[in-house]
């Protein structure tokens, strides 16, 4: 097994780091431009665009309109770390492929995987569900068996619409549509207000499963820079309205994937006002909402929604189940369009799953499984995070997140990609960074880590794994 050569673009973006970290370029100094450097270097412009774009994710440079890239002020390695990206804010395709052709290790849950945001079986409710799929099928023996026409179970839309309020949500069971899981709620509500050719505005680094229905729907992106702590840039999205045609704002609220941000309640407010403002509609997926370690459930965005703008989605399937396939989409004035592209798209989503998730929200089994996670996925996020402080090299930035379960690495210089290569053969698997962007090119020195599963000898003997697959890589 040998470690991949780093791409020319990776290498031009490491030589020029190390004359940035050298003082050879200064804070405030104007780095060779494009030209020069394509001639320096003998490369392709492509290469060194990207090479320039790479010192940006890297918080290293940032670019001036017409005049080139400028060195920023050193920056502190706290645990905060990794930068907020700066992506150009254009529109573009989306690539997909990447994420088919990669396998991030979802397997089976008895096995820990650190690639696949999926979580072990000790944080789901497996008897529970198990009894309670068993008694909607010998009480429903029939409607079980039938097609539960959109907008799904009466009885579980009720309890989707009561514990709603958790999250600062006034809705009523008419206003909730039932999906087969969160992607499918995203999916349907993405193509409720959009057409192919439309773009649509994202946070960046983005849920790589937002961009492959982007992708299969033949829509373009604008990724907005997004910052581990708070989420999206507010400002930027807005010269983004200003600037483009956007059909749509996606993303994910709190607890996002893969920074881990959790918005504030005044951040989503002024998102709500801001969209509003252009009529422009919010596709708002909240799956880690529920999973805050400190217990104090964060507001959805939906919560601010006056006007029906806002097409909230969620699922069980990081707080009980992700296999019961049970989610919904509360999709404001989109409300008719979703149910027929329910039906449109896969007819209903399976009874009995349905039926016992009702039971297990209403009977209020959901808050005493949540006290019990929650604690769980606190600890597995700060062992994890332990692990990276001790066994990924010195110079390493990760996010803090404060709820979920995934952590977002930056190794200055890792080529990311490489690694998942020389990893997946030892039956260790991460996600790397590009996954995370539109053309596949950025967050070239990141990877996320999935820390959904308890602690175990073996998932330190992965992390030290990659320690030792990165220290040689960048050796
Ligand atoms: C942000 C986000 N949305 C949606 C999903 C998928 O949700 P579901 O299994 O309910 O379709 C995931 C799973 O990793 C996710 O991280």
């Amino acid at each position: 097994m040998g470690t991949a050569a780093r791409p020319r673009y990776v290498e031009l973006a490491d030589h020029l780091a190390e004359r940035i970290a050298a003082g050879t370029y200064r804070p405030g100094d104007r780095i060779p431009s494009v030209r020069q450097l394509k001639e320096q270097h003998r490369l392709s412009l492509t290469t060194v665009v990207d090479a320039c774009r790479v010192l940006e994710d890297r918080g290293l440079v940032a670019s001036r309109p017409r005049s080139g890239y400028y060195v920023l002020a050193s920056s502190s390695t706290t645990r905060d770390g990794p930068k907020a990206a700066t992506p150009r804010m254009r529109s573009r395709r989306v690539d997909a492929p990447l994420s088919l052709r990669l396998n991030l290790g979802i397997g089976s849950p008895q096995h820990p995987t650190l690639g696949a945001a999926v979580q072990g079986p000790e944080v789901m409710a497996i008897p529970a569900l198990n009894r309670l799929v068993s008694q909607a099928m010998r009480l429903h023996p029939t409607e079980s068996h039938s097609y539960d026409a959109p907008p799904g179970s009466p009885q579980l839309r009720r309890a989707v619409a009561r514990r709603a309020v958790t999250a600062g949500c006034a809705m009523t069971p008419d206003e909730v549509v039932i999906t087969s899981g969160a992607k499918e709620a995203v999916y349907l509500s993405i193509r409720a207000v959009t057409k192919p050719g439309d773009t649509v505005a994202i946070e960046s680094p983005s849920y790589y499963a937002l961009l492959e229905v982007l992708a299969s729907l033949q829509l373009r992106v604008v990724e907005v820079p997004s910052n581990p702590a708070s989420g999206i840039d507010l400002t930027a999205l807005a010269a983004v309205l200003d600037r483009h045609r956007i059909a749509a704002v996606a993303l994910v609220s709190n607890f996002s994937n893969p920074l881990g941000s959790c918005m504030s309640d005044d951040n989503k407010r002024r998102l709500v006002d801001l969209v509003d403002a252009h009529r422009v509609p919010l596709i708002e997926d909240d799956v880690y909402g529920d999973l805050a370690f400190n217990g104090d459930r964060p507001k959805a965005i939906k919560a601010f929604d006056r006007r029906g703008s806002v097409l909230y989605c969620a699922s069980c399937s990081k707080t009980v189940s992700p296999g019961l396939r049970v989610g919904w989409a509360s999709p404001g004035r989109y409300q008719s369009a979703l149910e027929h592209l329910k039906l449109v798209v896969n007819q209903a989503t399976a009874t009995a799953p349905q039926l016992a998730l009702a039971e297990f929200l209403d009977s209020g089994r959901i808050d005493r499984h949540l006290r019990r996670i929650r604690p769980a996925y606190r600890d597995q996020m700060e062992r994890v995070v332990d692990a990276v402080d001790r066994l990924f090299p010195t110079g390493t930035l990760h996010t803090d997140p404060r709820g979920g379960h995934v952590l977002w690495v930056q190794v200055p210089g890792l080529d990311s990609l490489a690694l998942y290569e020389d990893a997946a053969p030892l039956g260790i698997h991460v996600a790397p960074g590009p996954l995370f962007s539109a053309g596949r090119e950025r967050f070239t020195d990141y990877l996320r880590i999935n820390t959904g599963f308890p602690y175990t000898v073996e998932t330190e003997h992965q992390i030290l794994t990659i320690g030792q697959l990165i220290e040689r890589q960048l050796r």
